[in-house]
C-alpha cells in the first residue's frame, strides 16, 4: 500500500477527540501480507510457559507468527525454541503436539536429533562427503527466545530490543500483578482451547480490552446467570468509575476493575485468605493489594492478553484477512486444594471456553462485524473514540484499543521507535 493511504488509514484527531479505523484494515490482502513483515516478523511473541516443559526431554510444537515451532527442554535443563522443520529437506520433525522424547526422528529419512537440536543419526551417512559435518546440520533456533517469569516469547527479527525493554515497566508491573495474584508459582495446565473464527485477528485485539461490550454481548451471563446463581457481577454499568482503561506504552494496555468475584471465592474463602496472608508476606500489603484486588485484561503488543477473572493466556493468529486461529490456557497457581484447583479450570471453561457463556457471544459478534466489513466502502469508519475528551477513561472506554491502534499504525508505517500510545501523549 502506497505510503500516503497508509497514513490515511487512521484517523487521529486530539483537538476534536475524534479516532477512527478505516475498515480496510480488517478485509485488505495487500495489508494482511504487510502485517505478517511489519508487525510478526518484528514483534516479541508468546510461545510458551516454562510449565509446559517441566522434565527434560519435554516437548511441545506449536505455530507461532506463522511458522511451525519446536520447544523443548534439554538434558541440561535448557529451553529451546526451534522451528520445527528437518534441516536434510524440510519435512516437520515433530508431529506430535507434546511429548517427552529423548530424541527425534524424521519421518521422511530418518535423521534423528537430541533435545537440544543437535543432528545425532544420519541413516547411510557414509554416502556424504568429508564437507558433511554433523553440527552444521542441526535444528534452526529462533533468532530471539527470552523467557519473563515462566512465559517464553520468541522473536524473528534479530535486531529487537530484548523482551524486558519491548514490555516497558507498565506493562512489565501489569504481567508482574497477574502472576503474583498466586501464592505460589503458576503453571500453564494441560490441554489448551483451540478454535477460530471468521473474522479479522485485530477484531479480537480489541475485543479482549473492550469493557463496552460486556454488558450488551454478554447481558445473558451478567444480567441473569450470576444472580440465578445469588452471585454478583462487577460488570454491573457502563460507567462505573472505579474502573480503568490505560495505555501501557508501545501498544501494550490494561482495562482494570476492582475484584468482587463470585462463585469462586464462596466455597474457597479460607484458602484465598491464607493465600492472601502468604502473597501479602511476600510482596508487602500494597503490591499484594495490586495484584490481588483487582480483575484485570493485560494486552501485550501484538496478540497476547492475559485475562486475571478467568485466569485465562491468550493468543490468535490471522491464517487469511477474514480468519484467525485461537489458542488460550490456564494459568494456575500450583499447590493449591483440589477442590479450588477444580473451581478454577470449571471457572477457566464456563466463560471463555470455546463453548462457554462468552466465546460464543463474542465469535458473533466478531463475525458480524466482518461479514458487515464487505460494505466497507461505503460504510468506511469504525469509531474508537469513546472516552477521549476524558481525563481519566474507564474500562469502558476505548483508550485501550487507540494504544493498540496507534502502534499498529506506527509499525505498518516502518516507524519502529518505541512510543507512548495514550491519548495525551
Ligand atoms: Fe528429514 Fe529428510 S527431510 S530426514
Ligand atoms: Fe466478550
Amino acid at each position: 500500500m502506497e505510503e500516503a493511504a497508509m497514513a490515511g488509514l487512521i484517523v487521529d484527531d486530539r483537538e476534536k477527540n475524534l479516532f477512527r479505523v478505516d475498515r480496510q484494515v480488517f478485509t485488505d490482502k495487500g495489508l494482511f501480507e504487510q502485517e505478517r513483515q511489519k508487525i510478526f516478523d518484528r514483534c516479541w511473541l508468546y510461545a510458551g510457559h516454562e510449565s509446559e516443559l517441566a522434565k527434560p526431554d519435554d516437548f511441545v510444537t506449536r505455530q507461532v507468527g506463522g511458522r511451525p515451532l519446536l520447544l523443548t527442554r534439554d538434558q541440561k535443563g535448557g529451553v529451546n525454541a526451534f522451528i520445527n522443520a528437518c534441516p536434510h529437506r524440510g519435512n516437520m520433525v515433530v508431529r506430535e503436539k507434546s511429548g517427552n522424547s529423548r530424541n527425534f526422528t524424521c519421518f521422511y529419512h530418518a535423521w534423528s536429533f537430541d533435545t537440544a537440536g543437535a543432528l545425532i543419526g544420519v541413516p547411510g551417512e557414509d554416502a556424504y562427503s568429508e564437507s558433511f559435518h554433523r553440527k552444521d546440520h542441526g535444528l534452526a533456533r529462533v533468532p530471539r527466545f527470552e523467557s519473563y517469569r515462566g512465559l517464553l516469547f520468541v522473536c524473528y527479527d534479530a535486531n529487537c530490543v530484548d523482551l524486558v525493554t519491548y514490555f516497558g515497566d507498565e506493562a512489565r508491573e501489569q504481567i508482574d500483578h497477574v502472576i503474583d495474584s498466586a501464592a505460589a508459582d503458576v503453571e500453564v495446565v494441560q490441554g489448551a482451547q483451540n478454535y477460530s473464527m471468521r473474522a479479522n485477528w485485530k477484531l479480537l485485539v480489541e475485543n479482549s480490552i473492550d469493557g463496552y461490550h460486556g454488558l450488551p454481548t454478554h447481558q445473558r451471563f451478567f444480567r441473569k446467570y450470576l444472580s440465578d446463581l445469588g452471585l454478583q457481577s462487577n460488570v454491573t454499568s457502563l460507567g462505573s468509575t472505579d474502573s480503568r482503561g490505560r495505555s501501557l506504552g508501545n501498544g501494550h494496555a490494561v482495562t482494570e476493575k476492582p475484584r468482587h468475584m463470585t462463585g469462586l471465592t464462596a466455597g474457597a474463602a479460607s484458602e484465598l485468605a491464607a493465600q492472601r496472608q502468604l502473597i501479602e508476606q511476600k510482596l508487602g500489603k500494597e503490591r499484594a493489594h495490586k495484584a490481588v484486588d483487582f480483575d484485570r485484561n493485560v494486552f501485550i503488543f501484538p496478540n497476547l492478553i492475559l485475562i486475571s477473572t478467568w485466569r485465562t493466556l491468550r493468543t490468535f493468529y490471522p491464517v487469511a484477512p477474514d480468519y484467525m486461529e485461537v489458542d488460550a490456557w490456564a494459568l494456575m497457581p500450583c499447590g493449591e486444594s483440589q477442590g479450588l484447583r477444580q473451581k478454577r479450570l470449571e471457572n477457566f471453561i464456563s466463560f471463555l471456553g470455546p463453548a462457554g457463556f462468552g466465546t460464543p457471544d463474542d465469535v458473533s459478534g466478531l463475525e458480524g462485524c466482518q461479514r458487515g466489513f464487505a460494505g466497507g466502502r461505503e460504510a468506511r469508519w469504525s469509531d474508537i473514540s469513546r472516552g477521549m475528551a476524558r481525563e481519566q477513561p474507564v474500562a469502558t472506554d476505548e483508550l485501550q484499543m487507540r494504544a493498540f491502534w496507534r502502534r499498529w499504525h506506527a509499525l505498518m508505517q516502518d516507524r519502529t521507535e518505541p512510543i507512548a500510545c495514550g491519548d495525551r501523549d
